[in-house]
């Protein structure tokens, strides 16, 4: 096959993002432009602000990305895009660019998922992995079990019943005062807290293995920090960090471990914002080495949101053929 140099946008939420990927898995460059420190006022993403920003940006942060990557749009043969899920007011900034763009270039247009995105950062890295595998995918907005089984074939064996993992993280955060967003906060301090300080309940539930549920963890810590106020005791938010910390990631790896068995599958990637997490990596790390796992994750700048992954993942897509038409649109719910 010939060589193909996507051109990827992903505005999906609080990153206005392009990228230029080669063949999939060379990241000619990645251009992010972070809206954090706007919504950080607001202590979470606000939608419209999202929107407002990602159209001012776009243009310049694309241009940004040709540059870096040392080409022009003559060098470009694909456009990919994320077109949901997210937020609509945000996804609809990033499509309707990255048609313009087709349209004016009669370049074809492949719109992509933002999770098969995230899981398609693992490629960037690892040249030699393929599917079949497996991913958890873990960020602010989804908590997924996929079983990887081809490039674009996905089947989802669990999702959360509540909130994401990441969200989990951000709400905890910001009740031991951490700000937004919370997850990298929690993951430093967690490191001078001790883990087995408060026991945090874990959720299992019995008629679906694989689902997940962090709402009432994330109770239970909210009761936990009301209570020792209510009473005048003192706590230690890095030990509530700790402790929170290890019953998510014990629960995330348990599960993980517990379908890569009964799949007899061998090759197990991390994926989302939340996979950047330390405690994560080790404990993943360490179950699947004593199971004979091969263990994939990306760098931090490839858990977050990006436009590289977007790129690694149009170009799959591209190559089984898919293409959207100019009436391709944001779609916030978007099922993988
Ligand atoms: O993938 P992402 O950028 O956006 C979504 O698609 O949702 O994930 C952002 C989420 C936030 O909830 C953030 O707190 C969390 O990932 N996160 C982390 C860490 N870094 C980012 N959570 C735990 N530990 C981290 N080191
Ligand atoms: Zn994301």
């Amino acid at each position: 096959i010939k060589d193909i140099n996507v051109l990827a946008v992903e505005s999906s939420c609080d990153e206005t993002a392009a990228a230029v990927v080669h063949n999939g898995r060379e990241v000619l460059s990645n251009v992010i432009s972070s809206q954090i420190d706007l919504h950080k006022l607001y202590g979470g993403v606000v939608p419209e602000i999202a929107s407002r920003k990602h159209i001012e940006k776009i243009n310049q942060v694309i241009e940004e990305a040709l540059k870096e990557a040392h080409v022009t749009l003559d060098d470009i043969d694909v456009i990919g895009v994320t077109y949901g899920p997210g937020l609509v007011g945000a996804l609809l900034v990033g499509v309707a660019e990255a048609k313009a763009i087709a349209y004016a270039r009669n370049l074809p247009l492949v719109g992509v998922h933002h999770i098969e995105g995230h899981i398609s950062a693992n490629y960037i890295e690892h040249p030699e992995l393929e599917p079949p595998f497996f991913c958890l995918v873990v960020s602010g907005g989804h908590t997924h079990l996929v079983r990887v089984k081809d490039y674009g074939v996905y089947e989802i064996l669990g999702r959360t019943r509540d909130d994401a993992a990441g969200e989990a993280y951000d709400k905890v955060a910001r009740a031991i005062g951490l700000g937004y967003p919370g997850g990298p906060k929690i993951d430093r301090l967690a490191k001078e807290g001790n883990p087995e300080a408060v026991r945090f309940p874990k959720a299992h539930m019995e008629d679906a293995p694989y689902d997940f549920s962090f709402s009432g963890l994330k109770s239970a810590v909210l009761n936990y920090i009301n209570g020792c106020k209510m009473k005048g005791e003192t706590y230690d938010p890095a030990d509530i960090a700790a402790s929170f910390q290890k019953a998510v990631v014990d629960v995330l790896v348990e599960k993980a471990m517990c379908a890569a068995e009964e799949f007899g599958i061998y090759k197990f990637a991390i994926a989302g914002g939340v996979a950047s997490n330390s405690a994560l990596r080790v404990g993943m790390e360490a179950a699947c080495k004593e199971r004979g796992i091969q263990f994939y994750y990306p760098s931090p700048v490839l858990c977050t949101d990006n436009a590289a992954m977007i790129g690694a993942a149009a170009y799959y897509e591209y190559l089984a053929g898919t293409r959207h038409g100019w009436d391709l649109n944001a779609v916030p719910n978007l099922k993988l």
